[in-house]
């Protein structure tokens, strides 16, 4: 019998994530889980804890003991990050991190290191279980690259391509390997107008190319929110909202939340943006105080 997608169970579960550095509590007892084939948004202002949550997920950041983060029934919280990466958890990164030197055939290859369990006495011993091994990861990059519109590029150096090319290219190696789950911080950031909707393009084909769970970290609203049918917000650690929207109502009131609810001018803020309705809206936020925040809904 097919489930609705509404009524499967989640595939990544997240309880009780909590993260401070010196005293400063960057994430309170964040809950959170999402079905398979589900995106969720996670927005919320600059400095909110939402890389710091991707960190606590794919395990740069240690959790606290009574955290439990599982994925397909694996409990990842215990585990180093590259083992986390082997049991289904992929991420992109805020800033990219690429090789320069190197082509983009080379750099999604990165990605499927993980998945490739033979040390070299094991090449060595059974070189013919190499050699295929690396044919198979080939086969599967071109497939990526395909996906992601890279295809005819795929021998370029990195170094020589433009920042647009450069965000697919970190997309594709975090697609390769079969992830289960995908991180996605930001990755329209620094794309222009024009570019950004190839982000979300990608993220749909791969969703039905692979079965995953999307965590999707965006500024920019409207092709986040395109794609997602649930979005978490985030703010000064706090998980303090939650909604649909495509529901026109919810919508509004996350949006509203974004814009309205960060403390206007006072010293020390740091300016962000929103793209809402294609227009970039300045909006401002504190990094150090911790206002009391009116729960919504
Ligand atoms: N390694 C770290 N050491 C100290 N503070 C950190 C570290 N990583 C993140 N933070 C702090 O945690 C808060 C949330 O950061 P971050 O998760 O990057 O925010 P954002 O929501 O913009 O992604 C910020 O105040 C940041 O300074
Ligand atoms: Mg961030």
């Amino acid at each position: 019998m097919l489930l609705h997608r509404a009524e499967q169970p989640a595939i990544f579960d997240v309880q009780n994530v909590s993260l401070s550095f010196g005293g400063m509590v960057v994430l309170d007892n964040i809950n959170l889980s999402v079905r398979e084939s589900e995106v969720v948004a996670l927005i919320g202002p600059n400095g909110a804890g939402k890389s710091a949550f991707l960190n606590c997920i794919s395990g740069v950041y240690p959790v606290q003991r009574n955290a439990c983060i599982t994925l397909d029934s694996v409990r990842l919280d215990r585990l180093p990050a590259h083992r986390r990466a082997r049991a289904g958890v992929s991420r992109t990164f805020q800033g990219l991190n690429l090789i320069s030197s190197h082509s983009v055939l080379d750099n999604v290859l990165l990605g499927w290191t993980t998945h490739f369990a033979q040390n070299v006495f094991g090449m060595l011993a059974q070189p013919w279980a190499a050699l295929r091994a690396e044919r198979l990861a080939r086969e599967e990059a071109f497939e990526i690259l395909d996906l992601c519109g890279l295809k005819k590029i795929w021998g370029e150096r990195c170094s020589e391509l433009p920042f647009g090319i450069l965000r697919r290219v970190d997309l594709a190696r975090a697609l390769i390997g079969r992830p289960k789950l995908l991180l996605l911080d930001e990755p329209a950031s620094g794309l222009s107008h024009d570019e950004r909707p190839l982000i979300g393009q990608m993220v749909r084909l791969a969703l039905t190319r692979k079965k995953l769970a999307v965590l999707w970290i965006e500024h920019d609203l409207d092709l986040v929110f395109s794609e997602a049918r649930r979005a978490i917000v985030l703010h000064h650690g706090e998980q303090i909202d939650e909604g649909n929207p495509s529901d026109a109502n919810q919508r509004t009131r996350l949006i509203e939340f974004l814009q309205k609810r960060a403390p206007r001018r006072t010293k020390g803020n740091v300016a962000i943006s929103l793209v809402i309705g294609g227009k970039c809206r300045r909006i401002r936020t504190l990094t150090q105080v911790r206002p009391k925040i009116p729960r919504l809904g």
